[in-house]
């Protein structure tokens, strides 16, 4: 088999960590990123772990030189946070602090691996987004647009880079049970998930699984939402 070279940002811990889990299992290549590299509590011969502050151009700079090296096949932009207020009380800070997390961010990941890419004319950029982004969600004006703006940026990218046989999608999960959704499930929101439960990191783990695989060569420009029901259109 084939060994392709996968990049996880925030691969430490929640969903990004369940991902690398994951990939590592099938036998891909994974360099995982994270503010802290100490902060990995995992390791595996086909794991390399570095620091990466994806706000922090100078940080992005020095990771470019990683990325040159590593020459990555596929690159899941993971990393993200909230910043939850209702909108009368959410400050500027607050609204541009997760912008840029969720979404300046993946235009400056993406300008580190794209080249590479075209080089190889093949390709997977994986953006993970959320149902906030598609449904709205009150508490999370910042939050929403951000993920609507990552799906937007997925589409018209995939529409540049079709021809070249690179691949641009976004995974949309709905609520999955990790430090981001800490103290936020309670019975009320279980019970109007269709499939009566949160969801687990290896359940957006299974769909990036077959995102990155040859299974999805024909599949480009789309959001993939891994939800247990709760948003359908
Ligand atoms: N959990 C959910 O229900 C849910 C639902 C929909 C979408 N999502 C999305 O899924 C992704 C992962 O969420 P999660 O639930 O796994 O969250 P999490 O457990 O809070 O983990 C967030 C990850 O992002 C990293 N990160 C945050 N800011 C960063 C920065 N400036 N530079 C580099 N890394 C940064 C964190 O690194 P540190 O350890 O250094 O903080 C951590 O690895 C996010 O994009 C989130 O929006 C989550």
């Amino acid at each position: 088999m084939e060994h392709k070279k996968v990049i996880v940002t925030g691969g430490n811990r929640g969903i990004g960590k369940g991902i690398v889990l994951s990939l590592l299992d099938q036998g891909y290549l994974v360099l995982a990123t994270s503010r802290d590299s100490k902060k990995f509590d995992m390791s595996h011969q086909n794991l390399e772990v570095a620091n990466l502050d994806v706000c922090d151009q100078a940080s992005i700079d020095d990771f470019q030189q990683i990325v040159n090296d590593f020459d990555p096949d596929i690159l899941i932009n993971n990393a993200g946070i909230t910043k939850d207020n209702l909108f009368l009380r959410m400050n500027e800070d607050d609204w541009a602090e997760v912008i840029d997390t969720n979404l300046n961010s993946v235009f400056r990941m993406t300008k580190l691996v794209v080249r590479g890419m075209l080089k190889k004319k093949w390709g997977r950029i994986i953006n993970i987004s959320s149902i906030s982004g598609s449904m709205g969600n009150p508490g999370q004006t910042n939050y929403s647009a951000s993920k609507a703006g990552v799906e937007a940026f997925s589409r018209s990218l995939a529409k540049e880079l079709g021809s070249r046989n690179i691949t641009v999608n976004s995974v949309a999960p709905g609520f999955i049970q990790t430090d981001m959704t800490q103290g936020l499930i309670d019975e009320e929101i279980t019970k109007k998930i269709p499939l009566q439960r949160v969801g687990s990191v290896e359940d957006v783990a299974s769909l990036i699984n077959f995102l990155v695989s040859e299974e999805s060569n024909y599949i480009t420009g789309q959001t993939l939402v891994v939800d247990g029901g709760l948003f359908m259109k």
